[in-house]
């Protein structure tokens, strides 16, 4: 079995880049990480699979002294990045890859979004509309995080156009006072909605046809009260084999590069300050810009 005790990670990562090419896993003895001298905890070795696109197995203790280490590749086709898209409306609905993901059970996006929530008081808010609300999973931990006659109190609107998704979150949802509609975004005025007090979008206003800058200003300006927060989720990341990779995937780029999500975040971190907002921006797979009035 290959040795990487006392390696520099540089020769590590070296050979298992190496190795990769050629192989769907490899596996290497390293010094136990639970001994109280060894700086290489199980993270790293977790962090090194995730950017080799791999899957890190079940380690075996080989004795007390070190431990087995296999790194089995992703399948990158077992994606909803890679799949054809038959029904553009359909691409996220219950037939998609997308379907399966559920964000709410990854530790880094449950933290910022939880923590976006409490920042704009969820539980004084009353007018909510979610904007490519999918299957509901953004009002599902809204649910489990307020009590519920204040809940029931709430005015939960989400729109999208996969009706298969909508039908879905429906069931979840059977309530009159959450609302689904399956209506284009671009086309948010024919729904004649009240002007909402937290306004959430999360992994859908990038979306190639809806036109970011112009429909961010609208939404500023026609569709939220003078008291309204935002809520707004940046993928930086991608989803391959059901494990939700770092880093966002860039046209003509190998490798992730975040110049278009990093604009976008700004473009609405700037203009949300002009108008009177205090922004922040947190997260890490998912960026979350999380924005409230500034009261004069
Ligand atoms: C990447 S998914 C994100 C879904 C959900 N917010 C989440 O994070 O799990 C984008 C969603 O926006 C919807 N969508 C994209 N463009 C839309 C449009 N123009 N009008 C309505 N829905 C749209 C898609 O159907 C999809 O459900």
């Amino acid at each position: 079995m290959i040795d990487f005790t006392n390696k520099t990670l540089l020769y590590i990562s070296t050979k298992i880049e190496n190795k990769l090419i050629q192989n769907n896993r490899i596996s290497f003895a390293i010094e136990n990480p639970d001994l109280e001298l060894n700086n290489r905890s199980y993270k790293t070795w977790v962090n090194l699979a995730e950017i080799y696109f791999c899957k890190m197995l079940t380690p075996k203790v080989i004795d007390n002294k070190l431990v087995e280490i296999t790194f089995k590749k992703l399948n990158r086709e077992n994606s909803f990045h890679s799949t054809p898209i038959t029904n553009q409306l359909e691409k996220y609905g219950t037939d998609s890859k997308f379907f399966d993901i559920n964000k709410n059970e990854e530790p880094t996006f449950l933290n910022a979004y939880k923590r976006a929530l409490e920042s704009v008081k969820i539980q004084n808010r009353r007018y909510i509309l979610d904007l490519g609300i999918n299957k509901g999973d953004e009002f599902e931990l809204i649910q489990q995080l307020i009590d519920k006659d204040t809940f029931d109190s709430m005015q939960l609107i989400g729109v999208d156009h996969a009706q298969t998704a909508l039908d879905y979150a429906k069931k979840r949802f059977p309530k009159d006072n959450v609302k689904f509609y399956n209506h284009d975004i671009n086309r948010l005025e024919e729904l004649k909605l009240q002007k909402s007090d937290l306004i959430i979008s999360i992994g859908t206003l990038q979306t190639p046809n809806i036109n970011y800058k112009p429909f961010l200003m609208s939404l500023v300006q026609e569709y939220l009260t003078d008291n309204g927060a935002f809520i707004l989720g940046f993928p930086n990341s991608r989803w391959i084999d059901n494990e939700l990779i770092y880093g966002a995937k860039a046209p003509n780029y190998p490798y992730s590069e975040m110049s278009l999500l990093y604009n976008d975040v700004i473009f609405a971190k700037k203009y949300l300050q002009q108008k009177r907002f205090r922004v922040t921006i947190t997260g890490r797979e998912y960026i979350f810009l999380t924005a409230t009035r500034i009261r004069i």
